[in-house]
């Protein structure tokens, strides 16, 4: 068998046709255009390019966005006081801050401060416990993303065994939490591995599907699937290669050349999960409007 390829470019694109009707229609209908303020400390390259590309996809679907930068000195006051202001600002549906911030700020006050209805990266605590009972204002993106990206590849996780390797806040624990409820587009019996866990590969064996969030460059080899099995792999890891230009290329968490000939279909790296991030960020951040204005 050989895979087909989910591409979350694809379906990314999708659904940013269909949130960009949906801002024309709030528009038209209610005067509302929905608006998220990005929050930068410092000019980390990397983060300097996630916002980059935040901005560029508010562009692209009508969604009103600003960044306010600040340098790294600056000290957590002053980004405490602009969070509360923000709260209070009508014209921002949405209020992002990138992470990571330098170690002189604390990421737990800056979180636990934003308002948990424009918490659009879903990692307010509120959140986080209204997403285990099943009502989060929103839920992270990434998660939010896998989850459309199995709906949408006709891969309905209803009823089937999903393996989710890896137990991070931001990815392996929410989307146990979201495979697990009683919904459309979940209600899956969940299995979690770990670095704790005992003979890993007889776990991820019985996965119907299976979603890797470890970490680390190919460690699910083909040996560690069955046949049939569909395939998300959350991996953004640089490994040297002397051939490209910048001395590196991406790969997944998965070994994805082999195993895409045992898979029913799987997500490449870069191209899968990676598209669908900052998706779902325009995703929460519409839905907020749309919330506000209701
Ligand atoms: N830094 C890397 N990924 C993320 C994300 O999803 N949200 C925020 N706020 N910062 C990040």
């Amino acid at each position: 068998m050989t895979a087909e390829i989910i591409s979350g470019t694809q379906v990314a694109a999708e659904i940013r046709a269909e949130l960009k009707e949906k801002t024309a229609k709030l528009k038209a209908d209610k005067g509302v255009v929905p608006g998220l303020v990005i929050l930068r400390v410092g000019e980390d390259p990397a983060s300097v390019s996630y916002v980059k590309g935040k901005e560029k996809a508010c562009d692209e679907v009508g969604i009103y966005q600003e960044t306010i930068v600040y340098p790294d000195d600056v000290d957590e006051k002053t980004v405490l006081d602009k969070l509360v202001e923000l709260n209070n600002d009508p014209k921002y549906h949405g209020i992002l801050v990138q992470l990571p911030l330098p170690k002189h700020i604390s990421e737990d006050k800056v979180i636990d401060i934003i308002d948990p209805r424009k918490d659009v990266d879903g990692f307010h605590p509120v959140n986080v416990g209204k997403l285990l009972i099943g009502n989060p204002y929103f839920m992270p993106c990434t998660p939010a993303g896998i989850q459309q990206l199995l709906v949408r590849s006709g891969n309905d996780p209803a009823g089937k065994h999903v393996v989710i390797c890896g137990r991070s806040n931001i990815v392996g624990k929410p989307i146990l939490a979201i495979m697990l409820q009683k919904k459309d587009g979940a209600n899956a019996t969940v299995t979690m591995v770990h670095t704790g866990t005992k003979d890993t590969a007889s776990v991820t064996r019985q996965a119907d599907i299976l979603i890797a969030a470890v970490g680390r460059p190919k460690v699910i080899t083909a040996d560690m699937v069955k046949e049939g099995v569909v395939v998300i792999d959350v991996g953004v890891n640089r490994v040297p290669d002397d051939t490209k230009k910048s001395g590196f290329r991406l790969v997944g968490d998965t070994d994805f050349e082999a195993i895409k000939e045992k898979a029913k279909a799987i997500t490449p790296v870069p191209g899968g999960v990676g598209p669908m991030t900052i998706t779902m960020l325009m995703w929460n951040t519409v839905n907020a409007a749309e919330s506000a204005s209701a």
